[in-house]
């Protein structure tokens, strides 16, 4: 079954715990680029090019010239109203959890608590050698050091090939199991293993919805699916939902 927007919005006021997935199409509004559409390109590299740990040991600058483009890039972007949408969500509903794949810190920064960066954050940093980790805004040197050890600093985000931080896959796992309506907005559903929670949602009994611009290979397995921007469905299905 496809869209019906006053059906999706009796189900999320009535779902009793309600988890909701995001990936780099919900900050497409903002002006942030997704991975896989048009401009996934930075000088003809492709983001899973760089976005892994053998292209950081072998050119350690153009990762983090790529990363730093990205920082100063998303530090001009600001939440859109799909963001904000996810923030009355979590408002209104007695149980909600937001599962992002997005590094891009939009969802915290338009005030999301219950949040999860799977993959972890631009804003981030941790050591290459040891324990230091810390969060930073500020503008970075071309090969930012450690300030504990000296050795270099690496973004804190999930790279491809590299498991997801422990605990956050055994969460993850657990609250979708646990969710009565599972959202999926603004991801391809490409990358694992974010891309099977619709079927772990619905294997326990999840109402699954997809928002997406367009189709995704999930889309037939969705029991409700709603095409175009984020930013404008999702403030319409949030909207007058405790009345
Ligand atoms: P993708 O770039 O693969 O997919 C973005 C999706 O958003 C596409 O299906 C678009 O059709 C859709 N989209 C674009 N604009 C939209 C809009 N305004 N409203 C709604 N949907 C829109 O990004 P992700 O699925 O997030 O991983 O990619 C998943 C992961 O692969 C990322 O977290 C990253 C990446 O490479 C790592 O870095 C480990």
């Amino acid at each position: 079954m496809q869209g019906n927007m006053e059906m999706i919005k009796a189900i999320l006021a009535g779902g009793k715990k309600v988890v909701a997935l995001t990936g780099a199409g919900i900050s497409a509004e903002s002006g942030v680029p997704t991975f896989r559409g048009r401009e996934g390109l930075w000088k003809n590299h492709h983001a899973e090019d760089l976005a892994r740990p053998d292209a950081f040991e072998a050119k350690p600058e153009l990762v983090w010239e790529f990363y730093n483009w990205r920082r100063d890039l998303v530090k001009k972007c600001e939440p859109n109203p799909a963001h904000l949408a996810l923030v009355e969500l979590e408002l209104q509903l007695p149980n909600f959890l937001l599962i992002t794949q997005n590094v891009d810190g939009l969802h915290a920064k338009a005030g999301s608590r219950k949040l999860l960066e799977m993959h972890g954050s631009l804003w981030r940093l941790k050591c290459t050698t040891c324990t230091h980790a810390r969060e930073d805004f500020s503008e970075l040197p071309e090969l930012p050091e450690c300030p504990v050890c000296g050795h270099l600093l690496r973004p804190g985000v999930v790279w491809f090939g590299e498991p997801l931080v422990p605990g956050v896959l055994k969460l993850a796992i657990s609250q979708i199991a646990a969710a009565d309506v599972f959202l999926s907005i603004g991801t391809s559903n490409m990358v694992q293993p974010a891309a099977s929670f619709y079927q772990l949602a619905k294997d326990h009994g999840a109402v699954t919805v997809e928002i997406n611009l367009e189709p995704t290979p999930n889309t037939g397995f969705m029991d409700f699916a709603l095409h175009g921007k984020a930013a404008d469905i999702l403030p319409k299905l949030v909207t007058g939902l405790s009345e």
